[in-house]
């Protein structure tokens, strides 16, 4: 069985997009892959109760206890060992991770970023390709490195930037096109050639 483990912060949408493509597509009967547990840096995060709801075991570690990012990388990454996980899914989780942290994942890290990467990384994304005078924008899912928002693409989605668009409603638009190439590109990277079941 291959497990994963999504770390989230917030709403967790692009986490509930991934619970319910592995619902309805069956991943653990078809592929041996499912979804083992959510970790929240954030107690309320809203992401954390449609997890429970859906029988995924749940968890916070709050950074806010931890004396450095490295203490509070540690015990992440302790808490993420106990699932054994062969893919570790960056959804929505606003912490910037320490270079250890990445090295330990390598290959097993994936995050998604709300720009079409390698423009726009960082915050502010959709404001950032407005103020451009970009006609496009979009989604990447890329694979963890130790630069910020950086290592090989996995997969993009791409949406119009339209006359008067406001950052609100580009992320909207881009956040539902997230949900389409999220679950795809972590089924995918699971499932590639050369890979165990
Ligand atoms: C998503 O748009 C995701 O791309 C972005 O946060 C949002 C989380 O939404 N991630 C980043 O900005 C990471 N740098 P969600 O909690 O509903 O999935």
């Amino acid at each position: 069985m291959k497990n994963i483990v999504i770390l989230i912060s917030g709403t967790g949408s692009n986490m509930a997009a991934i619970l319910e493509a592995a619902e309805r597509q069956h991943w653990e009967r078809e592929h041996g892959v499912r979804v083992a547990a959510v970790i929240s840096n954030k107690a309320d995060a809203k992401g954390l109760q449609t997890a429970a709801s859906r029988g995924v075991a749940t968890q916070v570690l709050d950074h806010k206890a931890y004396a450095s990012r490295a203490d509070f990388d540690a015990a992440l990454a302790q808490a993420i060992d106990a699932f054994e996980p062969a893919l570790v899914v960056l959804a929505g989780f606003m912490r910037i991770l320490t270079e250890g942290f990445v090295q330990h994942y390598a290959g097993r890290l994936v995050n998604i970023h709300p720009s079409l990467l390698p423009a726009f990384a960082g915050l502010h994304t959709h404001q950032r390709a407005i103020d451009a005078g970009c006609q496009f924008a979009g989604a990447t899912v890329h694979l963890v490195t130790a630069e910020l928002d950086n290592g090989p693409i996995l997969a993009q989605a791409v949406v119009p930037v339209l006359p008067g668009d406001t950052a609100d409603a580009l992320a909207l638009r881009v956040l539902s096109q997230e949900h389409v190439i999220y679950p795809r590109a972590v089924l995918q990277w699971l499932t590639r050639p050369g890979t165990a079941a």
